[in-house]
Formats: C-alpha cells, structure tokens, sequence
C-alpha cells in the first residue's frame, strides 16, 4: 500500500483540562427560552461547546501561564509594559504603544483624539464597536468594501478588499479634509473572517497618501490575515507569517488591537502609532478612560502574557493549525451542502442563514433564531451576526437591513479537538435537515447601545 496521504496534528500537547456539563435537550430548551432566545444570556456552564466567540477564550501556553507569575504590578512603569513595547516594536514595527484593557478601548481613544463631528470614516465592513465608537466622537462610518464581500457565494478570494473606486468617490464628495482616516481591518470580521490583500493594501497607501488621509489598522486577527496573503497571494509563498504581519503594518500609520484574539490572552489590548502628536494626546485621554499610559487598565501579568501571545501568534506552524482547524469545519459543513460564506474564513465558519432559513423574513431574526435551534440540539454556542447585530440608524431609526444574515461559529485557539469539529458538524446538519419546522422570533426587549449583546426574543 503506498501513503498517499499525511495527516498533520497540532504542535502542542495538552497539560490540563477543562470539564464540560453535559445537558439534555429538555434542559437546553429551557436555558435558551430563559436566555430570551440570546446566546450570550445562557450561562457558560450550560454550553456544551462554546463558538459564541474566539475572543479571551483561547488557552494560553505554559510559556503564557508563567508569563503570569512575572507580573510587575507597580503603578507606574511596569517591567511587563516595556516587555509588551518590545513585541509591539519588534512584530508590528509602530513607535508608540498605548496599553487598553481591551480593543474597545483602543477605539475609543483613537476615536476621540482624531474624529472630529461630522467627518468620514471610510472603513471596510463596520464592526459593531469600532463603528459605535466612531459615531459617539461625531463620525459617520461608510462602508467602502468590495460588493464580493456583501456575497456569501462569492469565492474571492480577498472579500476583504477596499474598493479604492467607492473610497475615491467619497474623497471626491467630502474633501479629505473630512476623512482624519481609512479604517481597515484585517481580517474582516462580519463578512466572515476574510482577508485583505497585500497588493490592495499597497494600493490603499497610494492613494491615501495623495491626498494626505491616514490609515489605521484594526489589527486584531493580523497574523491570520497574514496566512492567507501568505497561501494565497502571488509572491508570498516562502514569506514567513511574522514578515508577512510586519509588512502589512507598515502601510500604515497606527492600529488598534484586541489581544483576545491572536494574541492568544483572555483580556488585553493596545493602540499603537507611529505619530507623536497623536501619541501624545491619546497618552493624555487614556489616563481618563483605561489607567495610567503604562497600563491601561491591564494587570502587569496580563501585558508579559500578551508580549508572549504575540509572538506565539506569529509562528507558521500555530497559524497552519489555527486556520487549519477551522477549514476541516468548514470543509464537513460543505460536504453536508450547508450554504455557509465561502472561501472558508480564518476565525470561524459563518452559516448563511438566509439560506438555511428561507422561509423566514429578515426582520424575523433567522440568524438569531438558527443560533438557538442549535443550541438546543447539541449545546452548541454560536453568535448573530445578522440584523440585531447591525442595529438601527440612529437618524431614521429603521433596522439595518445588511446583506449578509450570518450565524457565527467562532472557533477558539488552541481549545477544541477534531472530534469536536465533528460534533458540531453533525448538530448542524441535523438542524439542516429540519430546518423547515424552525419558526423566527421577535424582540421583545431592545437595549440603546450594541443590542445584540442583551436584546430579548420570544418564539412567533
Ligand atoms: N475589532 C474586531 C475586528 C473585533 O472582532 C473585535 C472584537 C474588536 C475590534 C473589539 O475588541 O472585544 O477586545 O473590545 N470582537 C469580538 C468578537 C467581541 O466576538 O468578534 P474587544
């Protein structure tokens, strides 16, 4: 018999593990309709399998954990902030660092310091607290991606692309006066996990930099947009991950992070720049919001273990298995004809639950009504990411009707087995399969800010 085939595993071993409560589906019903039919009220202990998220779920490394024990928790100064400086510098290339308790408040500040009531803030696909952000400092958020990515059928294979025709079109209308700068996030999160390109990126600079508009990264899933440049994009094959990261951020000129996602811990952020002007006003306002410019609003322990998950993140054998794990979900839910968004994202695979759910209307939450039938048929967590997620406009005060009615099934790092890849795949098959008895809901319960998180539902 000759090997055709050689399978691949992942390069760590497991030290300690985590016990689940397994529920029947009696008691799940009873969880989600408590929950008002929201997964993020269900309590984490009645979750069999938890996709809601890949942010601050992932498990640290040894490294990480003793990275713990050499928190320097001075006030002022912190050993563990020049640490997480260094990586900054070293993986990223940026100046100046400034630590957040997390990239929300790295939004925040950024927002504050460089929108100014009534500009643009081109962007490609918002993000549900970076756009939130941007308006309460007065902004308005314009969607500048390409149409692919508004697609779930579309196999481009960089959905996550600026058109420079519809940013050049804005610049025209507005003047770049109005535009302080492009927010580009890498990878795109609500379209799927999708990556930008690095030729776009170059493009992007180019024409940015003609009419002097700057451009910040949202640079929370980086290194998983670096794999894909890296597997895909012409010239990048024998780059390595962590050249690939720096690469892409010194097209621009700052970022903010979320270091619950790549870099591998349960709560940290930044915002980095390379400006000292904007350094400097951003060091003065997150003494106001986060704690002093040396910590944030992060323990001394949680900066050392965040220096330690960036450079982790960057290693192309933890990438391969990362975004590996997620396109052998991916490739059972295919083979099962689920209409999920392709090409197969890096954090997660998002089911299309117009789709799965054609009989129902978009303002009777088919995604938000699909993440709960699968809760109650396996214990598995998923996340909207759909009609309750993009909210209303604050000015007409209508829904958000977005393209892409999406269910999340975000896969955390380093945590689940193959064998749990294949538990959830069999949940949603079986939902599939009777789908066509899934009644929608409605809210029954809308809170102002961000209403996914705690909006309520009960069956129609
Ligand atoms: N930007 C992106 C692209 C994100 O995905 C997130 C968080 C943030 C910014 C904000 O970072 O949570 O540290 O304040 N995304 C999480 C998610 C919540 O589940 O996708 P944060």
């Amino acid at each position: 018999m000759s090997l055709t085939k050689r399978s691949w595993a992942e390069p760590f071993k497991i030290k300690m593990v985590e016990l689940l409560k397994m529920t029947t589906p009696e008691q799940r019903e009873k969880a989600i309709k408590e929950a008002g039919y929201n997964t993020f009220l269900l309590k984490s202990e009645d979750v069999y399998i938890d996709l809601l998220t890949d942010s601050g779920t992932s498990a640290m490394s040894d490294q990480q954990w003793s990275g713990l024990m050499l928190g320097d928790e001075a006030y002022a100064g912190s050993k563990n902030f020049y640490t997480l400086e260094k990586a900054v510098k070293k993986f990223y290339g940026y100046k100046h660092l400034i630590p957040t308790h997390q990239g929300r408040g790295a939004e925040n500040i950024l927002s504050q310091v460089m929108i100014k009531k009534g500009d643009i803030v081109p962007g490609n696909m918002y993000f549900t607290t970076t756009r939130l952000h941007q308006e309460l400092a007065g902004g308005t958020f314009v969607d500048v991606i390409i149409d692919e990515a508004h697609d779930s059928e579309n196999l481009h294979p960089f959905k996550g692309n600026i058109d420079l025709n519809k940013l050049q079109a804005l610049i025209k209308k507005h003047g770049a006066k109005k535009i302080p700068y492009v927010c580009v996030a890498v990878t795109v999160n609500l379209a799927g996990g999708q990556p930008v390109s690095m030729q776009n990126l170059k493009e992007l600079r180019a024409l940015t930099q003609e009419h002097g508009i700057k451009i910040m990264l949202d640079m929370t899933r980086i290194a998983e947009n670096a794999y894909f440049i890296q597997q895909h994009e012409k010239g990048y094959a024998k780059k390595s991950i962590a050249a690939i990261v720096k690469e892409i951020c010194s097209y621009t000129d700052g970022a903010t992070f979320s270091g619950k996602k790549d870099a591998l811990v349960n709560i940290g952020g930044f915002l980095a720049v390379n400006d000292q002007d904007i350094f400097e006003e951003a060091s003065n306002l997150v003494v106001v919001y986060e704690g002093l410019h040396t910590y944030g609003g992060l323990a001394g322990r949680d900066m050392e273990a965040m220096a330690i998950g960036i450079e982790e993140s960057v290693q192309d054998e933890h990438m391969k298995a990362r975004i590996g794990q997620v396109l052998y979900l991916g490739e059972k839910m295919q083979e099962a004809e689920i209409p999920i968004v392709l090409p197969i994202g890096g954090h997660g695979i998002f089911i299309d639950a117009k789709r799965f759910l054609p009989h129902l209307k978009q303002d009777q939450f088919p995604a938000q009504t699909l993440a709960a039938a699968l809760y109650i048929d396996s214990g598995v967590r998923t996340m909207e990411r759909g009609i309750v997620s993009a909210g209303r406009n604050a000015k007409t005060g209508d829904h958000y009707y977005p393209k892409l009615e999406l269910v999340r099934l975000t896969i955390p790092r380093r945590v689940y087995t193959q064998a749990h890849m294949d538990v959830i795949a069999e949940s949603v098959e079986r939902v599939y399969q009777d789908r066509k008895k899934i009644r929608g809901l409605k809210m029954v319960y809308e809170p102002k800010y961000l209403r996914f998180f705690q909006a309520r539902f009960s069956k129609l």
